[in-house]
């Protein structure tokens, strides 16, 4: 296999040819979308014209660097195209988002954006979704509440579930919106959909890293190429 780092550098590369001049573009969080961040850098020096909207404070710092044009969405709250990574892509484009733990402003962008395209390296192609540990992000007030909550509900689904609070050193993780992150192991997930459904009806739980239905592309960078993956 390809070096993964010339493999994630290659699918940020491969991701310029959808954006266009003028264009609103969500900008995901992760190494491989700082790839594309990196590759959109030169364009936009040579004069591109685009604004992007970051989905975390990291890649806001990363665009500030580069020079390159940020909002939000309060002030641009439609977008024309988002472009970020995935811990787990499935043959359906469906995907575990949320190892760099900024999956609830990567979800707010990709809905908010017209068209979603995931970038990858080849290793975040899987069968079925769940060896990747799910992120679950919570609100930290009645968090051991949530986490049984949470535990039932995949009992209901008959899903053996492992949480393990995200820490940061000796801290636990905070998100950017404040928010506390469980990593849930499952092993295999052979429905997100009503996997999906039974977490948003716990009351704690802010939002999870299933991203269903929200991309139709992916660009996958494997030894022999990048694959345009559509689903
Ligand atoms: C961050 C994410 C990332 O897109 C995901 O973790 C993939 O990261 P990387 O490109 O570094 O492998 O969802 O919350």
């Amino acid at each position: 296999m390809a070096d993964i780092e010339h493999l994630k550098r290659a699918a940020g590369e491969a991701a310029l040819a959808f954006v266009e001049d003028g264009m609103l573009l969500g900008i995901g969080t992760g190494t491989t979308a700082e790839a594309f961040v990196r590759a959109l850098a030169p364009k936009v020096r040579a004069g591109m014209k685009v604004t992007g909207v970051p989905t975390s404070e990291r890649t806001l710092r990363l665009c500030q660097e580069l020079a390159i044009p940020t909002a939000t969405l309060e002030t641009v709250p439609k977008l024309d195209l988002a472009i970020d990574g995935a811990d787990e892509i499935d043959p359906q484009l469906r995907l575990i988002k949320g190892g760099g733990g900024a999956l609830l402003r990567e979800k707010i962008v990709a809905a908010a954006s017209k068209r979603m395209i995931v970038i990858a390296d080849e290793t975040k192609l899987v069968e079925t979704l769940g060896a990747f540990p799910l992120p679950i992000e919570i609100n930290g007030f009645g968090m051991i509440a949530t986490y049984l909550a949470i535990q039932e509900k995949a009992k209901g689904l008959d899903l053996s579930c492992d949480l393990t609070l995200r820490r940061s050193g000796d801290a636990p993780f905070i998100t950017d919106s404040g928010h506390l992150i469980l990593d849930a192991s499952f092993g295999r997930i052979p429905d997100p959909e009503a996997l999906s459904r039974a977490l948003h009806d716990v009351p704690g739980v802010v939002e999870h890293g299933l991203f269903l239905g929200l991309s139709n592309d992916a660009l996958v960078a494997t030894a022999g190429g990048v694959r345009h993956l559509e689903a």
